[in-house]
């Protein structure tokens, strides 16, 4: 198989590239990090058919988009980049909300712009979005970054009903808090902590076994479903509380 990667410098992705390096498959791996993707590339040569390194940064569209012509078809897509702001209840600067949003919504249609012809000829395959467990419940500070995974869900149902007709799966999974860079930085107790090999394995479990809509760990999704499902008066009593 074909698997192309997106963010597979760090954290999920890299540890994604790692999962699918077998002699079966041809990996193409996308991020900044040239050094980190040309390790990477050594480390997993000798496990997989080929492995690709694509030095780009997803926020320079016409560049980006140029260099994803030149992979052809593929049969896996995840697309996983994605970056937050931290977590302050400052108002955010708008440069940076925008680039956030570039990351982590506006990349992934400038790549399938470019893919979905190719899935839509071969009538099969699988697109993979890592949205996350804070797009269902927004908190002040991170609203950046779980509206722009919200908005993602809802870019990845449309894209589910646009082409499953015509065979190809769409995968959206929705991670609780696992550990990475992006996690690093975050001071706050995170509930129900994965570590990066434990939450990949689930990823890659879902991605294999076709889920839809993949929100885990379950137990900190009921959470969320109950919380969502109070009267707005007592989520707003709930939230106020825990931010002051
Ligand atoms: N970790 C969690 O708890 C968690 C939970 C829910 C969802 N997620 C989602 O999972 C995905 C992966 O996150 P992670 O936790 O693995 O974070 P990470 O370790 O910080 O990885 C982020 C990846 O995105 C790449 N990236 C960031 N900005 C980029 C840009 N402008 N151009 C190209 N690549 C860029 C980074 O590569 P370079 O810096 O080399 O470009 C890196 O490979 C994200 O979409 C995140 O929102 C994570």
């Amino acid at each position: 198989m074909k698997i192309f990667i997106t963010g597979a410098s760090s954290g999920i992705g890299e540890e994604l590239a790692r999962s699918y390096a077998v002699k079966e498959n041809e990996l193409i791996l996308l991020a900044r990090r040239e050094e980190k993707l040309k390790t990477l590339q050594s480390e997993l040569l000798p496990h997989a058919k080929s492995v690709e390194i694509i030095v780009a940064d997803l926020t320079l569209f016409d560049e980006l988009q140029e260099k994803i012509k030149k992979i052809g078809a593929v049969d896996i897509a995840v697309l996983n980049a994605g970056i937050s702001l931290g977590h302050s209840s400052e108002i955010t600067p708008f440069d940076d909300f925008k680039k956030l949003y570039e990351v982590n919504l506006f990349s992934n249609h400038a790549i399938l712009e470019i893919l979905l012809p190719h899935f839509k000829e071969q009538r099969s395959g699988k697109i993979v979005f890592i949205s996350s467990l804070a797009s269902l419940i927004s908190m002040p500070s991170s609203k950046a970054y779980s509206s722009s995974k919200r908005a993602l869900n809802a870019y990845a149902e449309a894209i589910r009903y646009k082409y499953k007709p015509h065979g190809v799966d769409v995968i959206n999974i929705l991670p609780g808090f696992i550990k990475s860079e992006l996690t690093y930085k975050n001071s706050f107790h995170m509930p129900f902590l994965l570590s990066t090999k434990e939450g990949v394995a689930l990823i890659k479990k879902a991605i294999d076994t076709n889920k839809k809509f993949y929100p885990f760990p379950l137990r900190f999704y009921l959470i969320i479903l109950f919380f969502n499902s109070l009267p707005q008066f007592l989520r707003d009593k709930i939230v106020n509380s825990l931010n002051n």
